[in-house]
C-alpha cells in the first residue's frame, strides 16, 4: 500500500497512474461494483460517488434472497427468512458502528436523512428564551437549512434571529476553523445547538468535529453533525469526538442505492435519558414488549430507541451488501487511498487547468475527504454536460461549482488520470 503523499513525486502520465494502481491493495474492490458504460462499451470515468454511489454486484443477490424468502414464507419471513426480517436492521449495527467510530448502542439504520435530522432535533434542540440559537453553515445543503429553520419556527422562534449562518471571510471560499470556534464562543449562553455538515456538500471542506463539539459543550450547547458527505468517506470517530448526535445517508459514498436508508448516532451518554423529548414509534419500543401492543412507550436504550417504523428490508439488504465491503476494506485503509487519489487529482487538475477554474476545497488533507470542488470561470453547466457526453461523470452545483470525488472503494488512479485529461482537453 502506498501511504505517503508527495505531490512532487506525482507524474502526469498514464503509466504512472497504472503503477499507482498496481501498488494499490484495495484495487480488487473495483470488481465488486457495476460500472456503467458508454455506448461504445467503455467504462465511465465515474467521479460522482459523492452524489450517488455505484451498485455493488452483491446487491442483486441480497435483494433476490429477500424476494425469494417473501415468496416462500409470506409473513413468516419475519422469523423464517434466512436473515429474519424482525431483527434485520441488527445485521448492520456492528458494521455501522465500526464505520463511524461508535459503540453499537450508539447507532441505528433507519428512515431517511432529513427525517433523522428532524428526529434528532426534536430531542436535542430544546430552546429556551435565553438559549435558542443554532449555528449552521451559510452554504449548508438546503434541506439542512429548511430543517433548522422549521425547527426554530416550530418552537415559536424567528429563524432570522435564531439561525446563525457562518460565512467564509470576504474573498474566501471555506470557513476558517478558528472562525467556527470563535462564533460558538461569541454566541455563548444564547447558543442551543451547533449543527454542521462534517463535510460541506458544496466546498468539500471537512470540519474538526472534536474541536467543535468541545467548544459547543464548553458554552453549554450541544453539537450534531450531518455526515451525508462524511460517512463512507472520512475515517470517523464519533464516540471519541464526543458529538451528541449525527445522521447520514447511505446512497452517496455508501453505495446503497437512490433514496436509500439513513444512519443515526446518539452518543452513549444520552442512551438512557428518558427525560429527552422524542417522537416515538413502535419500532423504538422495548423489543420484548413490542408485540404486547400496549399503549405505553418504553424506549430501547440507545439509538435504536429513536426508531419509528419497521424498516424496508430490500433497502436494508442493498445496504448490507455495501457495508460488508466497507467492513472488509476498513475505513482507515480506504481513507489512506482516498487521500492519495484526491491529491493525485488535485495535482493533475492543477497541471491541466490553467486559468479556467479554481480549486476551492482546502489543500490541507485534514480538512477534506475525497471531494474536490472546482469553481469554473465560464459556462459551468455546459462544461459538466460536455464531460458527461464523453462518459466522464461528475456533478454541477449552482452557481458555478463542479464537484468530482474519486471514491477509493472503486475508483482507480487511471480513472483520475483520464478525468483530468478530459478536463484538460475541454479547457484548452
Ligand atoms: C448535506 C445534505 N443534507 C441533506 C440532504 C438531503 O438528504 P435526504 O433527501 O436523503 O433527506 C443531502 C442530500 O444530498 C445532503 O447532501
Amino acid at each position: 500500500m502506498i501511504n505517503t503523499i508527495n505531490q512532487l513525486a506525482f507524474k502526469n502520465d498514464l503509466d504512472f497512474a497504472r503503477t499507482l494502481d498496481k501498488n494499490d491493495e484495495l484495487a480488487e474492490y473495483r470488481k465488486q461494483f457495476l460500472i456503467p458504460k458508454t455506448k461504445d462499451g467503455k467504462e465511465w470515468i465515474y467521479m460522482a460517488g459523492n452524489s450517488l454511489g455505484l451498485q455493488p454486484v452483491q446487491v442483486r443477490q441480497y435483494i433476490s434472497e429477500e424476494l425469494d424468502d417473501w415468496a416462500t414464507h409470506g409473513v413468516e419471513g419475519h422469523w423464517l427468512a434466512k436473515h429474519p426480517w424482525l431483527p434485520y436492521h441488527e445485521n448492520l449495527t456492528e458494521m455501522a458502528a465500526r464505520l463511524v467510530g461508535a459503540k453499537p448502542i450508539e447507532v441505528v439504520i433507519m428512515n431517511t436523512l432529513t427525517v433523522n435530522l428532524h428526529l434528532m432535533m426534536v430531542s436535542f434542540y430544546r430552546p429556551t428564551k435565553e438559549r435558542y440559537k443554532i449555528i449552521i453553515e451559510a452554504d449548508a445543503f438546503p434541506s439542512d437549512r429548511y430543517a433548522v429553520d422549521s425547527q426554530a419556527t416550530f418552537h415559536g422562534f424567528d429563524p432570522k434571529t435564531t439561525i446563525v449562518a457562518l460565512k467564509p471571510r470576504e474573498g474566501e471560499f471555506t470557513l476558517r476553523p478558528e472562525d467556527i470556534l470563535q462564533a460558538i464562543e461569541k454566541e455563548g449562553s444564547s447558543l442551543a445547538l451547533v449543527m454542521l455538515g462534517n463535510v460541506n456538500y458544496l466546498t468539500g471542506q471537512a470540519f474538526n468535529m472534536k474541536a467543535i463539539a468541545d467548544k459547543a459543550h464548553s458554552v453549554g450547547a450541544l453539537a450534531g453533525f450531518n455526515l451525508a458527505h462524511g460517512a463512507g468517506n472520512l475515517h470517523l470517530k464519533l464516540h471519541d469526538d464526543d458529538v451528541d448526535f449525527a445522521v447520514w445517508c447511505s446512497y452517496k459514498y455508501l453505495n446503497s442505492g437512490p433514496g436509500s436508508l439513513a444512519g443515526c448516532f446518539v452518543h452513549e451518554r444520552h442512551s438512557n435519558d428518558t427525560s429527552l423529548p422524542r417522537f416515538a414509534g413502535w419500532w423504538g419500543n422495548n423489543k420484548a414488549a413490542r408485540f404486547q401492543m400496549g399503549p405505553n412507550f418504553d424506549p430501547i436504550p440507545g439509538a435504536e430507541g429513536w426508531q419509528l417504523s419497521n424498516p424496508p428490508i430490500f433497502q436494508l439488504a442493498a445496504l448490507r451488501a455495501s457495508m460488508e465491503l466497507f467492513d472488509k476494506a476498513g475505513m482507515a485503509n480506504l481513507r489512506r487511498k482516498g487521500d492519495l487519489l484526491t491529491a493525485y487529482l488535485e495535482y493533475l487538475l492543477t497541471e491541466v487547468g490553467g486559468d479556467f477554474f479554481k480549486l476551492i476545497t482546502p489543500q490541507d488533507v485534514t480538512q477534506r475527504g475525497s471531494q474536490l470542488s472546482i469553481k469554473l470561470k465560464s459556462q459551468p453547466k455546459d462544461f459538466v454536460k460536455l464531460l458527461g457526453e464523453r462518459g466522464v461523470i461528475c456533478d454541477f452545483r449552482e452557481p458555478d461549482i463542479m464537484r468530482a470525488a474519486p471514491a477509493p472503494m472503486y475508483n482507480s488512479f487511471e480513472d483520475v488520470y483520464h478525468f483530468a485529461k478530459a478536463v484538460g482537453e475541454h479547457v484548452s
